[in-house]
C-alpha cells in the first residue's frame, strides 16, 4: 500500500504499490464529445481487501472514471485492468461477470419492481445463485429481507440505495464501484451508508468509491485519489490527505480539520 502523499503529478507516487492490484487504471483518457477529454491520463489502483475514496470538485471527472472502469464511457486511450487481464472497453454485463459491480449516482434502482425484484435483477446473468446471495444481502442489510414485497419507488433516499448497493452485490463481486452513495441524504442516512459501505468492505468486497462527503470518505477509507480536472492531484492514505494544508485548503474547505 502507497505510504506516499503526494502533491505532484508524477505517475510513479500515484502507483506506488500498484504492482499486486486487483483493478488498476493507467493513464486513462476518455470523453463523450469527440476531441474533448474528460478525463486526461488518470492512474488508480485498488488492491484485494481495499478501501478506496475518489474525491474531488464537481466535473472533475470522479463519475466519468468510474464508467470508464465500468465499460460505459470509452476510453480513448490508456488501460484497466483486472487482477492483470487487460479489460479495457469490455462491456457492462461482461464485467459484472468478472466481479465487477457498479452502483450508478442517479436512477440506480428499478422503482417499479419490488426490493425482492431488484434484486433477482442482479443476478440475473446467475440466477441459481439468487437464494444463497440474497441471503448475503439479507444479512448485511435485514431491512431489505423484511421489506422484500415493498416496491422500491416507495422507499426513502437512503433504503434506495441499500437497495441500489445489495442490487450490484448480488453477483458476488470482487470490487465494487460506488458513485456518491451518501448524495441527497439526512446526515444521519449519509453516516449509515458510511458504516454499510465499510461493512461490505469487511466482508471481503474491495471499493472504489466516489464521495462527495470528502472529509467523511477520508475518515473510513484506506487510500484516496483527489481528481481535479480529469487528472489525478493528490493521492495518500486517508489519513494523509484529510491532514494534507494543500488538500484542506483546495478542497475540504478550512472548517474540514477534524
Ligand atoms: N453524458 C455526458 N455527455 C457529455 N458531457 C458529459 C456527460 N457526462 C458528464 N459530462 C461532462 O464531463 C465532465 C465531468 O463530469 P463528471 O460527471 O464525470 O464529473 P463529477 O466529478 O462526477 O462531478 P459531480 O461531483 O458533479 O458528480 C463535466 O464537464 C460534465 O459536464
Ligand atoms: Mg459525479
Amino acid at each position: 500500500m502507497s505510504t506516499t502523499s503526494t502533491t505532484t503529478l508524477d505517475r510513479k507516487d500515484h502507483l506506488a504499490g500498484a504492482e499486486n492490484a486487483l483493478l488498476r487504471a493507467d493513464e486513462l483518457v476518455a470523453g463523450y464529445v469527440p476531441g474533448v477529454n474528460i478525463l486526461n491520463g488518470c492512474d488508480l489502483y485498488c488492491t484485494e481487501g481495499e478501501l478506496v475514496g475518489i474525491i474531488g470538485p464537481n466535473g472533475a471527472g470522479k463519475s466519468t472514471l468510474l464508467k470508464a472502469l465500468f465499460g460505459l464511457v470509452k476510453v480513448r486511450s490508456g488501460t484497466v485492468r483486472l487482477r492483470g487481464e487487460d479489460i479495457t472497453g469490455l462491456r457492462a454485463n461482461q464485467l459484472v461477470a468478472k466481479g465487477v459491480g457498479f452502483v450508478p449516482q442517479t436512477n440506480n434502482v428499478f422503482p417499479s419492481l419490488t426490493i425482492q425484484e431488484n434484486l433477482e435483477m442482479g443476478c440475473y446473468q446467475d440466477q441459481k445463485r439468487f437464494k444463497e446471495r440474497f441471503e448475503f444481502v439479507t444479512g448485511l442489510f435485514p431491512t431489505l429481507g423484511d421489506r422484500r414485497a415493498q416496491r422500491a419507488g416507495s422507499l426513502s433516499g437512503g433504503e434506495r440505495q441499500m437497495v441500489a448497493m445489495g442490487r450490484a452485490l448480488m453477483m458476488d463481486p470482487s470490487v465494487l464501484l460506488l458513485d456518491e452513495p451518501s448524495a441527497g441524504l439526512s446526515p444521519a442516512l449519509q453516516d449509515e451508508v458510511f458504516i454499510r459501505t465499510r461493512q461490505i468492505n469487511r466482508a471481503g468486497v474491495s471499493v472504489i468509491m466516489v464521495e462527495q462527503n470528502a472529509r467523511r470518505c477520508l475518515q473510513i477509507c484506506d487510500r484516496a485519489y483527489v481528481l481535479d480536472q480529469g487528472r489525478n492531484a493528490y493521492s495518500g492514505t486517508g489519513q494523509q490527505l484529510a491532514n494534507d494544508p494543500k488538500v484542506i485548503e483546495l478542497y475540504l474547505g478550512t472548517l474540514a480539520r477534524a
